[in-house]
């Protein structure tokens, strides 16, 4: 049987090593070693997202505040990309498939989330440009990941070893 991160290859045609490139160097460090382009990112995203024109899409987000979805994000990719653990010691251990699994996460879902995010990371300028090539691979792989483990089953979803949300697989 396909893993999911065969699927989320496939699907987003990025390879693993691609993705997870923003392991080759320290990402949090190499943007200057505060949370600042971070938190410009994902305000930036989550506008987009909340003004989405799509109802459909805005309407995934609907249950959660902007400025929570916007810290709970900015804390996961700060952590994720070198940076200190603020995700796991507000929220606990990541868990992507399972905290995604309320919503429909869709191949139609990921494509506009992703549309969002190219958008946002264009236009953050605190970011350079190869940092945004590596993040960029990695939330298309990450997306993709999410939609395989969203199509697989609501259920058995938790303790999926991966390593979207750490460097290190998980036990
Ligand atoms: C949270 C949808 C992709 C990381 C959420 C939330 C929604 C959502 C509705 C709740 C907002 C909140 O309260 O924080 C989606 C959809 C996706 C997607 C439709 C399309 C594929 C991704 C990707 C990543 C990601 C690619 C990581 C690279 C997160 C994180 C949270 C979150 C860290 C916060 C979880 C928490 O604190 O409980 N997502 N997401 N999501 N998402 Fe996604």
């Amino acid at each position: 049987m396909q893993s999911l991160q065969d699927k989320a290859s496939e699907w987003s045609g990025v390879a693993a090593a691609d993705a997870f490139a923003i392991d080759d160097g320290n990402i949090f460090e190499a943007l200057g070693g505060t949370p600042q382009p971070f938190v410009d990112l994902s305000t930036n995203f989550y506008t987009r997202v909340y003004e989405d024109e799509e109802e459909w899409f805005r309407e995934i987000f609907a249950g959660s505040k902007k400025e929570d979805a916007i810290q709970n994000q900015y804390e996961f990719l700060i952590q994720r990309m070198g940076g200190p653990p603020l995700f796991s010691q507000r929220r606990g251990h990541p868990a992507l498939i399972g905290r995604h699994r309320p919503f429909l996460v869709t191949h139609r879902a990921a494509e506009r989330w992703l549309h969002h995010m190219r958008q946002a990371l264009d236009t953050t300028e605190s970011i350079d440009a190869d940092s945004k090539t590596k993040m960029m691979n990695f939330f298309r792989h990450t997306a993709y990941f999410l939609v395989a483990g969203n199509e697989m089953t609501r259920q058995q979803s938790q303790g999926v070893a991966c390593k979207h949300a750490t460097s290190k697989p998980a036990e």
